[in-house]
């Protein structure tokens, strides 16, 4: 990342956090031009890191001197991508490309719903934490963060963003194959099956307060799980028996992969700020903010690592079984793909319980 700004520079203007800085080539996915660039070196740069990376070093130096941890999810607690390489793989050589087609615009999709992030409202929180919190991520969510991130997943303006970016890698290796569909029509019958009622786990918080740390502690485990996933497409793409650009695509890969990493960061730096402060509760007491990231962390964790195995599972099989039909025998393909599984069992523990039980 660039060192544009003093390495111990706490506070950033909206625009310093929003801003990418000058390219020696722009990055072109599919036809579409997309955000980052290249260097001189011809290394990627992703976008609006001039500021927003030395940002976050700083927020993350000045936890270490204030001697609070900084969040960390286990990598143990993420699951298995569903169909993994090796199953995916199988699929593509004997001309099954369906249930991978789809799988990379699901991902595509996914990518475009993290502009939600824009939409949350933040609380007034100087009034909320007792601490003070100028000079800290927590204090430039409103201020550049939010919106950074909502540009990087679904694009701004005429840049693309993830969402045309992971369109570009399935495109490129798959040669612009047909897309299903009912796509997203089946993602939106699932979240709308699970029907879930938004609880509120802390009822004497500040309810805007609430909604938006639990959305953070949702996103920030969903992004970190995601390096699983980018891991499945970088080496499914790279490979060059299934991928007809296994260079371009798995690079494309690479660079989303790149652009997450701010993303994890200052999640985990805000949400690890709150956890080292106190709150004010509407009923005029206090509670920790360990207490309250630490619960919502663990329901999180506990409830994505018990269910979305299953859920991506059964996203997928009826249509994979289905699409395995153009072969001569379906049914030992489906045999010799079903052995390839992945075991996984979910650990035991979140590691977040201690506060999650108080
Ligand atoms: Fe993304
Ligand atoms: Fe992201």
């Amino acid at each position: 990342m660039s060192t544009a700004a003093a390495p111990d520079r706490l506070v950033y203007a909206r625009e310093e956090l929003l801003a990418s800085g000058g390219y020696d080539a722009p990055l072109i996915a599919g036809g579409v031009r997309c955000h980052g660039g290249f260097e001189a070196s011809g290394r990627y740069r992703s976008p609006r890191t001039l500021h927003r990376g030395p940002a976050i070093a700083a927020w993350q130096a000045r936890l270490a001197r204030e001697g609070a941890p900084l969040i960390e999810i286990p990598r143990a607690l993420m699951p298995p991508q569903y169909p993994n390489v090796a199953q995916s793989t199988l699929l593509l050589k004997h001309g099954v490309r369906d249930p991978i087609v789809r799988t990379l615009t699901i991902i595509s999709i996914v990518e475009g719903f993290g502009a939600v992030i824009r939409d949350v409202r933040i609380p007034k929180l100087g009034e909320i934490v007792v601490e003070p919190i100028e000079g800290t991520a927590l204090a430039h969510l409103g201020e550049g963060l939010f919106e950074a991130h909502a540009r990087d997943e679904s694009g701004f303006k005429d840049e693309g963003g993830h969402k045309q970016m992971w369109e570009a890698a399935r495109d490129l290796a798959l040669e612009k194959p047909r897309i299903p569909g009912d796509v997203l029509m089946r993602m939106m019958g699932r979240s709308a099956s699970r029907g879930r009622r938004p609880e509120r786990p802390f009822p004497m918080l500040d309810e805007t307060l609430e909604r938006m740390l639990a959305l953070m502690a949702q996103v920030l485990v969903v992004e970190v799980f995601a390096e699983g996933t980018f891991a499945w497409g970088v080496e499914l793409l790279s490979n060059p028996e299934v991928s007809a650009a296994p260079e371009a695509a798995g690079n494309m890969v690479r660079f989303v992969q790149a652009d997450e990493k701010p993303h994890v960061e200052y999640l985990r730096t805000a949400l690890s700020e709150l956890r080292a402060r106190t709150l004010r509760t509407v009923d005029g007491k206090t509670i920790a903010g360990r207490e309250v990231v630490d619960r919502l962390l663990h329901r999180i964790l506990r409830e994505i690592t018990r269910n979305r195995p299953r859920e991506q599972r059964e996203d997928i099989r009826e249509s994979l079984i289905q699409a395995m039909q153009i072969v001569a025998k379906p049914q030992a393909l489906l045999e010799e793909f079903d052995a390839l599984e992945s075991q996984w069992t979910p650990p035991e523990r979140t590691g977040f319980e201690r506060a999650a039980a108080a």
